[in-house]
């Protein structure tokens, strides 16, 4: 699959936010310096899978005179971590929609079979005129972004985006044909998954270098 010509994928290419994950990467970033960069990274991608936010002219007054000026029109959003590592990126995107709702998807793979497993899930309610950014910083098989995307569409919501820091190009597949309707914005796209299903060359177990767990 030719990614980067793909509707509704999304491959950044920014240098600040590879030289971040390159931070994220490196085995020696200590647990702080880790959650701070995944939240910054969540930001500025968040600024570029906004791009396409509707906008409304309103008036204005300036110091000099009156004017019509954009905001931010109609939908209002949601972001929806993946539990547990997704909360990561929560902050960041919060950090510039600050009034949005925020729901909450617990999953985890099983380590032997690597299939997910839910365990959680609560949504701000009504969900389906919302924009909503699912967050997770590890696309490896798919299966649990796909599964979580799953329960938000049988609950009504429709417009879906989702935000990962790095990608495996079988997961990305999986939920690109899976679920083509949502947007996907990948942080990098890596090499291949290994025989335990972890993203090469990757960052390790996102959740453990996140919240400090092993
Ligand atoms: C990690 C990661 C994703 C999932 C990706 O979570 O945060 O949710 O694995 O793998 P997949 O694409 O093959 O489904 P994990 O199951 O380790 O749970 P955790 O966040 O609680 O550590
Ligand atoms: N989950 C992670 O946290 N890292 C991987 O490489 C794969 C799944």
């Amino acid at each position: 699959m030719d990614f980067q010509n793909e509707k509704n994928i999304y491959i950044m290419d920014h240098p600040l936010i590879q030289h971040k994950i390159t931070r994220l990467r490196d085995k020696s970033t200590g647990t702080a310096e880790f959650r701070q960069i995944a939240g910054e990274i969540a930001m500025l991608m968040c600024y570029d899978a906004l791009r396409d936010l509707e906008t409304v002219d309103i008036d204005v007054e300036t110091p000099i005179e009156n004017t019509k000026s954009p905001v931010i029109a109609g939908k209002n959003q949601a972001v929806v971590p993946i539990l547990r590592a997704g909360l990561g990126m929560t902050d960041g995107i919060l950090s510039l929609l600050p009034t949005a709702k925020v729901g909450h998807i617990g999953m985890y793979r099983d380590e032997v079979t690597h299939k997910p497993h839910s365990y959680y899930c609560k949504l701000p309610s009504p969900i389906s005129e919302r924009i909503i950014i699912v967050t997770d910083p590890m696309l490896a098989t798919g299966g649990s972004a796909a599964d979580a995307i799953n329960f938000i569409k049988e609950k009504g919501g429709k417009m879906i985006k989702f935000m990962c820091i790095i990608a495996a190009p079988e997961g990305l597949k999986h939920l690109h044909e899976v679920h083509p309707d949502v947007q996907i914005y990948v942080g990098h796209l890596d090499r291949e998954l290994n025989e335990n299903a972890y993203i090469c060359p990757g960052l390790g177990d996102a959740g453990d270098r996140i919240f400090g767990t092993k």
